[in-house]
């Protein structure tokens, strides 16, 4: 019966993906530059057409001004996968200079089908094995939640991205931490932030946590140091792996790793709902300090906002500090950081679907706003009614499943006010010309509202790890 539950419920979302992979992607018809498809396509053209030496460097081969490769080498490698199969089947769309901007019916086909196997593979496999699937203690809120938050799919097979891919070694690192397999958990999170360097914002947790964990083992001192150490040895082992390629000269490491943080980009790109960006409204922070001083302020400030949860897990390293501890970490990171983009917001939600039975509420709200916060990326994309048609269903099926816990006043007048504001500003920012003066006013408008539940989310979370602690802790035995 079970079995059987969740074959269903791993089709319906595998079909979830395939309705929303009809709609047009980012940059379509969009030449000369065109948008992520065409960059993830960019990406498989460069790595089969040159050694791994050159996939980081400008060359007359490799403009890395259009769409030069900027995640770490895992992405390179899927890349490089994808590109054999795609050159197998068709060689004009891979080819070096003579592929650019290749758009033809069966090219969308074969990259949409890319990132279903990637699905397939790596992210539903780890969220089946996180909610206990295989087992007969299914967590079903967190599976539902895991393969049906309409965010996640509508960014990588709408908007097209692989975005299951890194998230889906992190809830696999998750797991494997859950059943307290620590080295294997060590390596799945390696391989995670080797296919994207975000997952920086979940590695404070990791290390904080498994370092509480050895140290507060009842086995002798000796015991625990050689825990560490294997950890240790994993971390390393599994870098090294991953950037033998570099490894010929320090040069080669430095071309990626200048790629991977591109402070010269700004504090800021598009409009994003962090700190820095809505605080810009009033304080143009951009032109006020250097560069270089803004990055300093982002580092302290980004550290400060995971300091309390990081305090309160390396005193008390239980696994559902840690998973608190991921959602503070990612959605600090997201808030305080520097060059931070729109679509990061995922990493941070998607942490909190882990602390779904804990949290359903705040996960709830922070799920919808979260999809809101992308909402001037989706217009641009010709994915407005993706965005409409999954967020409405999912207000639906959460109001049927928590409506009747809505008994206290605040969280009424929260639930009123998050739904208000979310369809007002939708509305507007479709229907209504915004004033000459100023016409960014609904993109501005949009990061301000998400921008301030993110933080009353990073408030709430902080309370609950910190100072609700002796509740969750009855409730999770
Ligand atoms: C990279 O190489 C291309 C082609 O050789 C050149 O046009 C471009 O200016 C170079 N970019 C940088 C950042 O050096
Ligand atoms: C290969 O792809 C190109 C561009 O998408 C298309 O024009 C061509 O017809 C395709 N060739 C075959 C054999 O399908």
């Amino acid at each position: 019966m079970e079995f059987l539950l969740i074959s269903l419920l791993v089709v319906l979302s595998l079909f979830l993906r395939w309705v929303i992979s009809t709609f047009p992607y980012s940059g379509m018809n969009t030449g000369p530059m065109f948008g992520d498809y065409e960059a993830q396509r960019h990406w498989q053209e460069i790595t089969i057409n040159l050694p791994a030496s050159q996939w980081y460097k400008n060359s007359s081969d490799n403009d890395l001004l259009y769409w030069g490769l900027d995640y770490p080498p895992l992405t390179a490698y899927h890349s490089w996968l994808v590109g054999s199969v795609g050159f197998m089947l068709n060689q004009s769309w891979v080819e070096l200079h003579g592929s650019r901007g290749v758009e033809s019916y069966h090219h969308k086909l074969f990259m949409r089908y890319s990132v279903l196997v990637s699905d397939l593979l790596v992210y539903i496999p780890s969220c089946l094995l996180y909610s206990n699937s295989f087992s007969h203690k299914v967590s079903w809120h967190t599976l539902l939640s895991l393969l049906l938050y309409p965010g996640l799919v509508i960014i990588d097979h709408g908007h097209f991205q692989y975005n299951s891919v890194s998230l889906g070694f992190f809830i696999l690192a998750v797991a494997f931490l859950d059943r307290n397999r620590i080295l294997l958990g060590s390596i799945a999170f390696c391989l995670a932030l080797n296919y994207k360097q975000m997952e920086l914002y979940h590695a404070f947790p990791f290390f904080v946590y498994i370092l509480g964990y050895y140290f507060n083992q009842k086995t002798s001192y000796a015991k625990r140091l050689l825990g560490v150490a294997c950890v240790g040895i994993a971390v390393i082992g599994t870098f090294l792996v991953c950037w033998a390629p570099f490894s010929h000269s320090p040069d080669d490491v430095l071309a990626v790793i200048h790629r991977l943080f591109p402070f010269s980009r700004g504090l800021f790109e598009d409009k994003v709902s962090n700190f820095w960006c809505s605080s810009n409204v009033v304080f143009k922070i951009k032109t006020i300090f250097t560069q270089s001083t803004i990055v300093s302020l982002c580092l302290f400030t980004t550290l400060l906002s995971i300091l309390p949860s990081s305090v309160k897990l390396l005193t008390h390293p239980s696994m559902i500090n840690f998973k608190y501890a991921l959602v503070i970490s990612s959605l600090g990171f997201f808030l305080f950081s520097y060059q931070v983009h729109e679509k990061t917001i995922l990493v941070p939600v998607v942490s909190s679907l882990l602390i779904v039975d804990q949290e359903p509420f705040m996960v709830a709200l922070f799920s919808i706003t979260s999809i809101f916060s992308m909402l001037p990326l989706l217009i641009k994309d010709g994915l407005l009614l993706a965005y409409v048609a999954t967020t409405t269903a999912l207000a639906f099926v959460l109001f049927a499943l928590y409506g009747s816990n809505l008994n206290n006043l605040t969280k009424k007048l929260l639930t009123a006010a998050t739904g208000l504001g979310v369809t007002i500003l939708t509305i507007c920012a479709v229907a209504v010309r915004p004033p000459e003066r100023f016409p960014d006013l609904w993109p501005v408008l949009v990061s301000l509202f998400s921008c301030a539940h993110f933080i009353l989310y990073y408030l709430y979370f902080n309370y609950q790890m910190i100072i609700g602690h002796s509740q969750h802790k009855l409730k999770s035995q």
